[in-house]
Protein backbone atom coordinates (compact mmCIF):
# COMPACT_ATOMS: atom_id res chain seq x y z
CA UNK A 1 0.00 0.00 0.00
CA UNK A 2 1.36 3.24 -0.75
CA UNK A 3 0.98 6.18 1.89
CA UNK A 4 2.07 9.73 2.07
CA UNK A 5 1.06 13.22 1.27
CA UNK A 6 -2.65 13.90 -0.18
CA UNK A 7 -3.11 17.49 0.03
CA UNK A 8 -0.81 20.59 2.02
CA UNK A 9 -1.74 24.38 2.39
CA UNK A 10 -0.06 27.04 4.28
CA UNK A 11 -1.31 30.30 6.53
CA UNK A 12 0.59 32.71 7.93
CA UNK A 13 -0.56 35.88 9.55
CA UNK A 14 -1.00 38.91 8.18
CA UNK A 15 1.44 41.42 9.26
CA UNK A 16 5.51 41.04 8.50
CA UNK A 17 8.24 43.18 9.40
CA UNK A 18 11.22 43.57 6.76
CA UNK A 19 14.40 42.11 8.41
CA UNK A 20 16.99 45.01 7.27
CA UNK A 21 14.97 47.82 8.87
CA UNK A 22 14.77 45.52 11.99
CA UNK A 23 18.53 45.19 11.91
CA UNK A 24 18.69 49.14 11.59
CA UNK A 25 16.89 49.48 13.99
CA UNK A 26 18.81 47.80 16.34
CA UNK A 27 21.78 49.03 15.22
CA UNK A 28 23.41 45.71 13.53
CA UNK A 29 24.76 45.54 9.73
CA UNK A 30 21.07 44.49 7.75
CA UNK A 31 23.46 42.19 5.67
CA UNK A 32 23.90 40.13 9.39
CA UNK A 33 20.15 39.16 9.15
CA UNK A 34 19.47 38.81 5.35
CA UNK A 35 22.65 37.28 3.97
CA UNK A 36 24.54 35.87 7.67
CA UNK A 37 21.32 34.45 8.63
CA UNK A 38 19.13 34.51 5.27
CA UNK A 39 16.29 35.97 6.17
CA UNK A 40 14.21 38.78 4.27
CA UNK A 41 10.86 39.08 6.39
CA UNK A 42 8.92 37.30 9.06
CA UNK A 43 5.44 37.11 10.06
CA UNK A 44 3.99 38.69 12.69
CA UNK A 45 1.00 37.51 14.70
CA UNK A 46 -1.35 40.21 16.27
CA UNK A 47 -3.06 38.90 19.43
CA UNK A 48 -6.03 37.77 17.61
CA UNK A 49 -3.66 35.66 15.35
CA UNK A 50 -3.10 32.55 18.02
CA UNK A 51 -2.57 29.31 16.80
CA UNK A 52 -5.94 28.02 17.00
CA UNK A 53 -6.79 30.79 14.10
CA UNK A 54 -3.56 29.56 11.93
CA UNK A 55 -4.41 25.89 12.58
CA UNK A 56 -8.00 25.95 11.36
CA UNK A 57 -7.10 28.58 8.31
CA UNK A 58 -4.58 26.22 6.45
CA UNK A 59 -7.20 23.31 7.19
CA UNK A 60 -9.80 24.98 5.77
CA UNK A 61 -7.70 25.52 2.82
CA UNK A 62 -6.35 22.21 2.56
CA UNK A 63 -9.76 20.29 2.54
CA UNK A 64 -11.08 23.39 0.11
CA UNK A 65 -8.11 23.74 -2.49
CA UNK A 66 -8.07 19.48 -2.43
CA UNK A 67 -11.51 18.60 -2.55
CA UNK A 68 -11.39 16.98 0.56
CA UNK A 69 -14.53 16.47 2.37
CA UNK A 70 -14.80 16.53 6.62
CA UNK A 71 -16.12 12.82 6.58
CA UNK A 72 -13.02 11.71 4.99
CA UNK A 73 -10.51 12.32 7.97
CA UNK A 74 -10.40 9.96 10.60
CA UNK A 75 -7.36 11.54 12.05
CA UNK A 76 -6.61 14.90 13.55
CA UNK A 77 -3.40 15.96 14.92
CA UNK A 78 -1.97 19.46 15.85
CA UNK A 79 1.96 19.66 16.46
CA UNK A 80 2.75 22.24 18.14
CA UNK A 81 4.85 24.31 20.50
CA UNK A 82 2.51 27.31 21.01
CA UNK A 83 -0.09 25.61 23.04
CA UNK A 84 -3.18 27.66 24.43
CA UNK A 85 -3.78 25.52 27.07
CA UNK A 86 -2.30 23.13 29.21
CA UNK A 87 -5.26 20.72 28.96
CA UNK A 88 -7.65 21.64 25.87
CA UNK A 89 -6.01 20.70 22.62
CA UNK A 90 -6.10 23.08 19.75
CA UNK A 91 -6.69 19.83 17.83
CA UNK A 92 -10.47 20.01 19.20
CA UNK A 93 -11.18 24.11 18.07
CA UNK A 94 -10.07 22.50 14.47
CA UNK A 95 -12.06 19.62 14.72
CA UNK A 96 -15.44 22.02 15.67
CA UNK A 97 -14.34 24.49 13.11
CA UNK A 98 -14.10 22.11 9.83
CA UNK A 99 -17.57 20.04 11.00
CA UNK A 100 -15.39 16.65 11.26
CA UNK A 101 -17.05 13.85 12.12
CA UNK A 102 -17.28 13.15 15.88
CA UNK A 103 -15.71 9.60 15.76
CA UNK A 104 -12.50 11.18 14.51
CA UNK A 105 -9.33 10.40 16.44
CA UNK A 106 -8.24 14.03 17.96
CA UNK A 107 -5.27 15.00 19.67
CA UNK A 108 -2.22 17.47 19.60
CA UNK A 109 1.31 16.26 19.83
CA UNK A 110 4.85 18.30 21.40
CA UNK A 111 8.51 17.71 21.21
CA UNK A 112 9.18 21.40 19.85
CA UNK A 113 9.80 21.61 16.22
CA UNK A 114 9.57 17.88 16.11
CA UNK A 115 6.09 17.26 17.03
CA UNK A 116 4.06 17.72 13.79
CA UNK A 117 6.63 15.37 11.57
CA UNK A 118 6.00 12.71 14.78
CA UNK A 119 2.36 12.81 14.20
CA UNK A 120 3.15 12.60 10.40
CA UNK A 121 5.24 9.23 10.75
CA UNK A 122 2.21 8.16 13.41
CA UNK A 123 -0.37 8.20 11.29
CA UNK A 124 1.15 6.95 8.40
CA UNK A 125 1.41 3.32 10.31
CA UNK A 126 -1.86 4.26 11.23
CA UNK A 127 -2.89 3.97 7.49
CA UNK A 128 -0.61 0.70 7.03
CA UNK A 129 -2.37 -0.96 9.83
CA UNK A 130 -5.45 -1.21 8.80
CA UNK A 131 -7.18 0.79 11.91
CA UNK A 132 -7.86 3.79 9.43
CA UNK A 133 -10.05 1.73 7.18
CA UNK A 134 -9.69 4.01 4.03
CA UNK A 135 -9.67 7.44 5.64
CA UNK A 136 -7.40 10.14 5.70
CA UNK A 137 -5.06 11.96 8.52
CA UNK A 138 -5.02 15.68 8.56
CA UNK A 139 -1.87 17.01 10.43
CA UNK A 140 -1.34 20.60 11.39
CA UNK A 141 1.77 22.04 12.02
CA UNK A 142 0.71 25.26 13.95
CA UNK A 143 3.66 27.98 15.81
CA UNK A 144 4.20 30.97 16.86
CA UNK A 145 8.47 31.96 17.19
CA UNK A 146 8.57 33.91 20.03
CA UNK A 147 11.98 35.70 21.44
CA UNK A 148 12.62 38.54 23.53
CA UNK A 149 12.95 41.74 21.54
CA UNK A 150 16.16 42.69 21.40
CA UNK A 151 17.31 39.81 21.95
CA UNK A 152 20.52 37.65 19.65
CA UNK A 153 17.43 35.33 18.72
CA UNK A 154 14.72 38.38 17.92
CA UNK A 155 15.54 37.95 14.21
CA UNK A 156 14.82 34.13 14.15
CA UNK A 157 10.76 34.71 14.85
CA UNK A 158 8.24 33.90 12.41
CA UNK A 159 4.40 33.09 12.55
CA UNK A 160 2.62 30.56 10.41
CA UNK A 161 0.72 26.53 9.75
CA UNK A 162 1.33 23.94 7.06
CA UNK A 163 -1.92 21.38 7.43
CA UNK A 164 -0.72 17.99 5.64
CA UNK A 165 -3.63 15.66 4.78
CA UNK A 166 -1.89 11.79 4.57
CA UNK A 167 -3.18 8.96 2.63
CA UNK A 168 -3.28 6.27 0.52
CA UNK A 169 -2.88 6.38 -2.77
CA UNK A 170 -1.34 10.17 -2.08
CA UNK A 171 -1.70 13.08 -4.51
CA UNK A 172 1.74 14.54 -3.89
CA UNK A 173 4.49 12.23 -1.92
CA UNK A 174 4.96 8.85 -1.03
CA UNK A 175 6.76 7.62 2.48
CA UNK A 176 9.66 5.32 2.10
CA UNK A 177 8.76 3.04 5.08
CA UNK A 178 12.01 1.10 4.34
CA UNK A 179 13.88 3.96 5.39
CA UNK A 180 13.84 6.17 8.82
CA UNK A 181 16.34 7.14 11.08
CA UNK A 182 15.93 8.69 14.88
CA UNK A 183 18.20 10.27 17.50
CA UNK A 184 16.43 11.66 20.57
CA UNK A 185 18.66 13.53 24.15
CA UNK A 186 18.57 15.41 26.53
CA UNK A 187 19.71 18.28 25.99
CA UNK A 188 19.06 22.74 27.05
CA UNK A 189 19.30 23.93 23.34
CA UNK A 190 16.24 25.59 23.63
CA UNK A 191 13.32 25.70 25.90
CA UNK A 192 9.99 27.21 26.90
CA UNK A 193 8.97 27.58 31.14
CA UNK A 194 5.22 26.92 31.91
CA UNK A 195 5.45 30.65 33.25
CA UNK A 196 6.92 32.32 30.07
CA UNK A 197 5.53 33.56 26.53
CA UNK A 198 8.92 33.57 25.47
CA UNK A 199 11.49 31.02 24.24
CA UNK A 200 14.85 30.54 26.23
CA UNK A 201 17.85 29.89 23.70
CA UNK A 202 21.24 28.85 23.98
CA UNK A 203 21.85 29.83 20.28
CA UNK A 204 25.19 28.48 18.79
CA UNK A 205 24.64 25.62 21.55
CA UNK A 206 21.24 24.75 19.53
CA UNK A 207 23.16 25.01 15.92
CA UNK A 208 25.58 22.28 17.31
CA UNK A 209 22.66 20.10 18.62
CA UNK A 210 20.27 20.23 15.88
CA UNK A 211 23.59 19.22 13.52
CA UNK A 212 24.79 16.15 15.82
CA UNK A 213 21.30 15.43 15.81
CA UNK A 214 21.33 15.46 11.95
CA UNK A 215 24.29 12.68 11.69
CA UNK A 216 22.61 10.87 13.97
CA UNK A 217 19.67 10.66 12.40
CA UNK A 218 21.04 10.39 9.10
CA UNK A 219 23.30 7.17 10.54
CA UNK A 220 20.55 5.16 11.88
CA UNK A 221 18.61 5.06 8.77
CA UNK A 222 21.10 2.67 7.22
CA UNK A 223 23.01 1.64 4.70
CA UNK A 224 19.55 1.11 2.32
CA UNK A 225 19.17 5.17 2.67
CA UNK A 226 20.28 6.91 -1.10
CA UNK A 227 23.34 9.04 -0.88
CA UNK A 228 22.85 12.64 -1.35
CA UNK A 229 23.93 12.53 -4.97
CA UNK A 230 20.88 9.68 -5.82
CA UNK A 231 18.50 12.22 -4.17
CA UNK A 232 16.81 15.03 -5.82
CA UNK A 233 16.37 17.39 -3.16
CA UNK A 234 17.22 17.74 0.59
CA UNK A 235 14.81 19.35 2.58
CA UNK A 236 15.73 20.08 6.46
CA UNK A 237 14.38 21.62 9.27
CA UNK A 238 14.45 25.82 8.92
CA UNK A 239 14.71 27.88 11.75
CA UNK A 240 16.47 30.50 9.69
CA UNK A 241 17.82 29.65 6.26
CA UNK A 242 21.04 29.77 6.84
CA UNK A 243 20.86 26.83 9.10
CA UNK A 244 19.88 24.45 6.22
CA UNK A 245 23.02 25.19 4.31
CA UNK A 246 25.32 24.48 7.94
CA UNK A 247 23.22 21.08 7.55
CA UNK A 248 23.66 20.35 3.68
CA UNK A 249 27.10 21.18 4.60
CA UNK A 250 27.05 18.58 7.78
CA UNK A 251 24.94 15.56 5.72
CA UNK A 252 27.62 16.30 3.08
CA UNK A 253 30.97 15.65 5.99
CA UNK A 254 28.85 12.62 7.42
CA UNK A 255 28.96 11.28 3.70
CA UNK A 256 32.56 12.10 3.09
CA UNK A 257 33.48 11.09 6.77
CA UNK A 258 35.30 13.85 7.68
CA UNK A 259 35.17 17.51 7.89
CA UNK A 260 35.27 19.86 4.79
CA UNK A 261 37.09 23.35 5.11
CA UNK A 262 36.17 26.53 2.67
CA UNK A 263 38.31 27.25 -0.13
CA UNK A 264 39.14 23.24 -1.02
CA UNK A 265 37.14 21.31 -4.49
CA UNK A 266 35.49 19.13 -1.67
CA UNK A 267 33.53 23.00 -0.23
CA UNK A 268 32.66 23.96 -3.61
CA UNK A 269 31.10 20.36 -4.42
CA UNK A 270 28.95 21.43 -1.34
CA UNK A 271 28.10 24.29 -2.27
CA UNK A 272 27.06 23.49 -6.02
CA UNK A 273 24.75 20.62 -4.19
CA UNK A 274 23.55 22.79 -1.62
CA UNK A 275 22.66 25.45 -4.94
CA UNK A 276 20.83 22.44 -7.00
CA UNK A 277 19.00 20.57 -3.89
CA UNK A 278 18.22 22.84 -0.75
CA UNK A 279 18.35 26.75 -1.60
CA UNK A 280 15.90 26.44 -4.78
CA UNK A 281 13.44 25.74 -1.43
CA UNK A 282 14.25 27.95 1.16
CA UNK A 283 12.33 30.87 -0.56
CA UNK A 284 9.40 30.55 1.54
CA UNK A 285 11.15 30.66 4.58
CA UNK A 286 13.34 33.40 4.03
CA UNK A 287 9.83 35.36 3.73
CA UNK A 288 7.96 33.70 7.01
CA UNK A 289 11.11 33.16 8.97
CA UNK A 290 10.98 30.62 11.73
CA UNK A 291 7.68 28.60 12.11
CA UNK A 292 9.27 25.85 14.21
CA UNK A 293 6.84 22.79 13.60
CA UNK A 294 5.77 24.34 10.16
CA UNK A 295 9.49 25.27 8.88
CA UNK A 296 10.74 22.10 7.48
CA UNK A 297 6.87 21.55 5.67
CA UNK A 298 7.18 25.28 4.38
CA UNK A 299 10.22 24.36 2.44
CA UNK A 300 8.18 21.12 1.37
CA UNK A 301 5.28 23.40 0.17
CA UNK A 302 8.26 25.62 -1.45
CA UNK A 303 9.11 22.25 -3.69
CA UNK A 304 5.75 21.11 -4.41
CA UNK A 305 4.98 24.61 -5.95
CA UNK A 306 8.17 25.15 -7.56
CA UNK A 307 10.28 22.27 -8.90
CA UNK A 308 10.52 20.93 -12.19
CA UNK A 309 11.60 17.24 -10.36
CA UNK A 310 10.03 14.27 -11.89
CA UNK A 311 7.61 11.94 -10.60
CA UNK A 312 9.62 9.04 -8.71
CA UNK A 313 12.56 11.23 -7.65
CA UNK A 314 13.48 11.06 -4.11
CA UNK A 315 13.86 14.16 -1.20
CA UNK A 316 15.52 13.62 1.94
CA UNK A 317 13.64 14.92 4.82
CA UNK A 318 15.28 15.66 8.59
CA UNK A 319 13.15 17.16 10.88
CA UNK A 320 14.83 18.34 14.19
CA UNK A 321 13.06 19.19 17.75
CA UNK A 322 15.03 20.93 20.32
CA UNK A 323 15.27 19.16 23.50
CA UNK A 324 16.13 17.04 21.79
CA UNK A 325 14.24 14.74 19.33
CA UNK A 326 14.67 14.20 15.71
CA UNK A 327 14.06 12.18 12.22
CA UNK A 328 15.53 11.31 8.84
CA UNK A 329 13.74 9.44 6.08
CA UNK A 330 12.63 9.78 2.23
CA UNK A 331 9.46 10.75 0.45
CA UNK A 332 9.45 10.32 -3.30
CA UNK A 333 6.99 12.69 -5.84
CA UNK A 334 4.13 10.97 -7.04
CA UNK A 335 2.91 10.25 -10.73
CA UNK A 336 0.88 13.74 -11.30
CA UNK A 337 2.05 15.68 -8.12
CA UNK A 338 2.26 19.23 -10.77
CA UNK A 339 -1.29 19.36 -11.59
CA UNK A 340 -1.68 20.99 -7.78
CA UNK A 341 1.87 23.18 -7.71
CA UNK A 342 -0.56 26.73 -8.75
CA UNK A 343 -2.72 25.56 -5.68
CA UNK A 344 -0.50 25.34 -3.30
CA UNK A 345 1.81 28.65 -4.23
CA UNK A 346 0.99 30.77 -1.05
CA UNK A 347 3.32 33.13 -3.19
CA UNK A 348 0.15 35.74 -3.36
CA UNK A 349 -0.68 34.93 0.76
CA UNK A 350 3.15 36.02 1.29
CA UNK A 351 2.26 39.43 -1.16
CA UNK A 352 -0.71 40.65 0.40
CA UNK A 353 0.96 40.84 3.69
CA UNK A 354 1.01 44.67 5.39
CA UNK A 355 4.40 45.73 6.46
CA UNK A 356 4.71 46.82 10.30
CA UNK A 357 6.94 49.56 11.61
CA UNK A 358 9.69 48.69 13.89
CA UNK A 359 7.60 50.31 16.37
CA UNK A 360 4.15 48.58 15.68
CA UNK A 361 5.88 45.50 15.62
CA UNK A 362 7.17 46.53 19.16
CA UNK A 363 3.46 47.68 20.15
CA UNK A 364 2.26 44.37 18.64
CA UNK A 365 4.89 42.07 21.01
CA UNK A 366 4.33 43.79 23.56
CA UNK A 367 0.53 43.59 23.34
CA UNK A 368 1.20 39.41 22.52
CA UNK A 369 2.39 39.69 26.56
CA UNK A 370 -0.65 40.79 27.92
CA UNK A 371 -2.27 37.88 29.34
CA UNK A 372 -6.41 37.96 29.10
CA UNK A 373 -7.71 36.00 32.97
CA UNK A 374 -11.51 35.35 33.42
CA UNK A 375 -12.81 37.51 31.25
CA UNK A 376 -12.06 40.47 28.36
CA UNK A 377 -12.19 41.29 24.41
CA UNK A 378 -9.81 41.91 22.02
CA UNK A 379 -10.84 44.16 18.98
CA UNK A 380 -9.59 42.45 15.80
CA UNK A 381 -10.21 46.60 14.07
CA UNK A 382 -7.07 47.46 16.27
CA UNK A 383 -4.47 45.52 14.37
CA UNK A 384 -6.37 45.72 10.74
CA UNK A 385 -7.59 41.83 10.56
CA UNK A 386 -9.97 41.01 7.93
CA UNK A 387 -10.00 36.86 8.46
CA UNK A 388 -11.78 34.72 10.09
CA UNK A 389 -11.99 32.36 13.63
CA UNK A 390 -9.53 35.35 15.21
CA UNK A 391 -8.70 34.75 18.65
CA UNK A 392 -11.15 37.75 20.15
CA UNK A 393 -10.97 37.94 24.17
CA UNK A 394 -12.06 35.54 27.22
CA UNK A 395 -15.31 34.80 28.79
CA UNK A 396 -15.68 33.27 31.86
CA UNK A 397 -12.20 31.88 30.98
CA UNK A 398 -13.40 30.58 28.21
CA UNK A 399 -11.30 31.69 24.77
CA UNK A 400 -13.80 32.81 22.50
CA UNK A 401 -13.13 32.97 18.21
CA UNK A 402 -15.01 35.08 15.66
CA UNK A 403 -17.01 32.76 13.72
CA UNK A 404 -17.02 30.32 16.45
CA UNK A 405 -19.95 29.20 18.98
CA UNK A 406 -17.91 28.58 22.35
CA UNK A 407 -19.97 28.82 24.96
N1 LIG B 1 27.33 40.41 6.97
C1 LIG B 1 27.14 39.10 6.66
N2 LIG B 1 27.10 38.11 7.60
C2 LIG B 1 27.23 38.47 8.90
C3 LIG B 1 27.42 39.81 9.29
C4 LIG B 1 27.47 40.81 8.27
N3 LIG B 1 27.64 42.10 8.54
N4 LIG B 1 27.53 39.85 10.64
C5 LIG B 1 27.40 38.57 11.08
N5 LIG B 1 27.23 37.75 10.02
C6 LIG B 1 27.01 36.30 10.04
C7 LIG B 1 27.87 35.53 11.03
O1 LIG B 1 29.17 35.29 10.49
C8 LIG B 1 27.05 34.28 11.22
O2 LIG B 1 27.22 33.42 10.12
P1 LIG B 1 27.87 31.95 10.33
O3 LIG B 1 26.99 31.23 11.32
O4 LIG B 1 27.83 31.33 8.99
O5 LIG B 1 29.24 32.19 10.85
C9 LIG B 1 25.60 34.79 11.15
O6 LIG B 1 25.68 36.07 10.53
C10 LIG B 1 24.95 34.95 12.51
O7 LIG B 1 25.82 35.69 13.32
P2 LIG B 1 26.03 35.29 14.85
O8 LIG B 1 26.28 33.82 14.98
O9 LIG B 1 27.01 36.24 15.42
O10 LIG B 1 24.56 35.63 15.38
P3 LIG B 1 24.03 35.67 16.86
O11 LIG B 1 24.99 35.06 17.79
O12 LIG B 1 23.62 37.08 17.14
O13 LIG B 1 22.70 34.80 16.80
C11 LIG B 1 21.51 32.73 16.51
C12 LIG B 1 22.39 33.79 15.85
C13 LIG B 1 22.36 31.90 17.48
C14 LIG B 1 20.94 31.84 15.41
C15 LIG B 1 20.34 33.44 17.29
O14 LIG B 1 19.55 34.17 16.40
C16 LIG B 1 19.47 32.46 18.08
O15 LIG B 1 19.77 32.12 19.21
N6 LIG B 1 18.31 32.01 17.48
C17 LIG B 1 17.39 31.06 18.16
C18 LIG B 1 17.93 29.66 18.24
C19 LIG B 1 17.92 28.95 16.91
O16 LIG B 1 17.25 29.33 15.96
N7 LIG B 1 18.66 27.84 16.83
C20 LIG B 1 18.73 27.02 15.62
C21 LIG B 1 19.04 25.57 15.95
S1 LIG B 1 17.86 24.92 17.11
C22 LIG B 1 16.46 24.62 16.16
O17 LIG B 1 16.56 24.54 14.97
C23 LIG B 1 15.12 24.53 16.84
C24 LIG B 1 14.38 25.80 16.64
O18 LIG B 1 13.61 25.92 15.69
C25 LIG B 1 14.59 26.90 17.58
Amino acid sequence: MKVGIDAIAFYTPQHYVDMAELAVARGIEPEKFTLGLGQERMSIATPCEDTVHLAINASLKALRDFDIHPEDIGTLVVGTETGIDHSKPIAVYVHHALGLPDNCITYETKHACFGAMAAVTSVGDWIISGRAKGKKALIIAADIANYPVKSSAEPTQGAGAVAIVVSEDPNLCEFDRSIHGYFTKNVMDFWRPLYSKEAFADGHYSISCYLDALEKSKLDSGEKAPAITELAACLYHVPFVKMASKAHQKNFEVELGHAIEKGTPEFDQFKASFAEKTQPWLAFNSQVGNIYTASLFLSLINLLSSSELKAGETVSVFSYGSGCAASYSIFSLVEGYERWKAVIDPGSLLNERRKLSIAEYERVMSKRDEVIKESGVINPEDWDLTSNYLYIGNRNHIRQYSGLNIG
